[in-house]
């Protein structure tokens, strides 16, 4: 395997979180500042955030609007961040708001931090929850926050936890 910055090397999606761990203001204003950093067509910068912190009423409401098989984890979450776009052209806008969360994702590694998204979720439930205007479409929910113990999940979550990540061989990734 070719050579990778260990940022990037690092990264992977648990669902194991320490329940304890909280982020400091400064840590979420730095995965912010990268996120708001990324490169968007035009530079239209369509993303849009809402960050909810353990326990205050953002984090519930967002949490109660993932499927109950992913609450159970993901509560252990420090901080949830909603990843959404203000429209246009959709494909575009979902494009540039993926590109912020990866920048997100690597500042997070950078600080120690792990992320998972979610994209599975009730997206209108979650809109009205949070109030949302009519053209904002919130796309991925970054459960963020420090590794906690795999062995407190359940033995099928904890089963996926530990085992081997997998990824296509680049050369099936190649057109021509
Ligand atoms: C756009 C996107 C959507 C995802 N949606 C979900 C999800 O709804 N539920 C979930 O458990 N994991 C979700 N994931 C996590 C992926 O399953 C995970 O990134 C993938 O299995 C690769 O594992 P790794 O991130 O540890 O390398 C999502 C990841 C991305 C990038």
């Amino acid at each position: 395997m070719a050579d990778l910055t260990p940022l990037l090397a690092y990264r992977w999606s648990p669902r194991a979180f320490d329940p304890s761990a909280e982020l400091t203001a400064e840590e979420s204003a730095s995965l912010l500042e990268a996120a708001r950093w990324a490169p968007s067509a035009e530079n239209g910068q369509p993303w849009r955030f809402a960050l909810g912190h353990r326990d205050d009423e953002t984090w519930k409401r967002i949490l109660i609007n993932l499927p109950d098989s992913d609450q159970g984890w993901v509560r252990h979450a420090a901080t949830l961040v909603v990843g959404a776009h203000t429209g246009g052209d959709a494909e575009r806008a979902a494009y540039d708001l993926g590109q912020a969360i990866a920048h997100l994702t690597v500042q997070a590694t950078a600080l120690g931090l792990h992320v998972h998204q979610l994209t599975r979720f009730d997206r209108a439930g979650l809109s009205t929850e949070l109030d949302l205007a009519g053209g904002v479409r919130p796309l991925v929910v970054a459960a963020i926050g420090r590794l906690g113990d795999p062995f407190t999940l359940p033995t099928e979550l904890c089963a996926l936890e530990t085992g081997l990540r997998h990824r296509r061989p680049l050369a099936d990734l190649l057109l021509a």
